[in-house]
């Protein structure tokens, strides 16, 4: 298997940095006045890692404001995202049936202790070790209290994590609600269709998984988009050194061969729905991203 990610097993070490940048996009659009997601704990990790300790965490903080390329169009397009995956999740547990929530690549995901979950609703968060030792630590000093039953599971992704998600209590005999949100291009081709073929093993039918993709066949052609080029020159994060620049599977068309019906959207799709979010632009290292939703239906009876 190809070693492209993580290198450094802590929040600060390789990969790890990048849930500490979508920390800070979350500080930051809590305190939006037309927020679309709120999360009181983000600005909490940002502060607590040397690493990120000067980014801002509030708007009127950002170089530039709404035009800083990074702190205003890139971290919109994280509070987008973490509405748009807040309702599926909640979706896929109130009428949905899901009565499991697993997070993969959970990074410093807070929504075990900031939604609305139905009672008895469990949510395991798989990470690396390094990752969810940080999170336990900042958030014990706040003395979080979670609103579901929460399991870290510490595992590599790339590897074998089955095992370690049903040793944690994960049963797959009940359906699922599955994340992958800003994970899949950090894996090797191969670790993304394992993962999704493992998904699948795992899921019962009423499950859903929703995840990200890029479609981009070249990532390197953006290079030199403002995206890119802020987050490197502000913040020091080569986003393109940390992804895996290998072809991309079709999970989407394996996850329909496998029976389940998916649906793939643009970010601009719910930038509409919502009546703010990020809009295409000229080099654009957004055009590619998409939103895929999927659901595996129950047997018939
Ligand atoms: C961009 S962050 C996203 C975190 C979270 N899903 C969110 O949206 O806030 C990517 C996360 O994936 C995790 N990750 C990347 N490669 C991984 C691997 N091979 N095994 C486990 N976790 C991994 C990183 O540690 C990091 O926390």
């Amino acid at each position: 298997m190809v070693d492209t990610a993580p290198r450094g097993t802590g929040v600060e070490g390789g990969v790890g940095v990048t849930a500490l940048l979508v920390a800070a996009a979350r500080a930051i659009e809590t305190y939006r006045h037309d927020s679309l997601a709120q999360d009181i704990y983000a600005e909490h990790f940002v502060r607590s890692a040397p690493a990120s300790a000067c980014w801002p965490v509030r708007p009127d903080q950002a170089p530039g404001g709404d035009a800083d390329p990074l702190w205003g169009r890139f971290a919109r397009y994280f509070g987008l995202r973490t509405r748009v995956l807040d309702d599926f999740l909640l979706r896929s547990v109130r009428t949905g049936g899901a009565r499991q929530v697993v997070l993969l690549g959970a990074g410093l995901d807070t929504r075990a202790f900031r939604l609305d979950w139905p009672s008895g609703c469990v949510v395991f968060e798989i990470d690396r070790d390094g990752v969810l030792a940080f999170k336990h630590e900042v958030l014990g000093a706040l003395s979080a209290e979670p609103t579901a039953t929460r399991v870290p599971v510490a595992a590599d992704l790339r590897a074998d994590w089955a095992g370690a998600l049903r040793a944690a209590g994960f049963d797959p005999a009940v359906p699922t609600a599955w994340l992958a949100e800003g994970l899949l291009f950090y894996l090797p081709s191969a670790a993304e269709t394992g993962l999704i073929d493992t998904v699948d093993r795992l899921s019962a039918g009423g499950s859903a998984l929703a995840y990200e993709v890029k479609l981009e066949k070249d990532l390197l052609e953006y290079r030199d988009s403002p995206l890119y080029t802020s987050t490197r020159e502000q913040i020091g994060i080569d986003l393109l050194d940390l992804f895996s620049l290998e072809e991309r599977p079709d999970s989407a068309a394996r996850l329909a061969d496998g029976g389940w019906s998916t649906s793939v959207h643009t970010p601009f799709e719910f930038t509409d729905r919502h009546g703010r979010g990020p809009l295409p632009e000229e080099n654009d290292a957004l055009a590619g991203n998409r939103w895929v939703f999927g659901e595996k239906p129950r047997p018939a009876r």
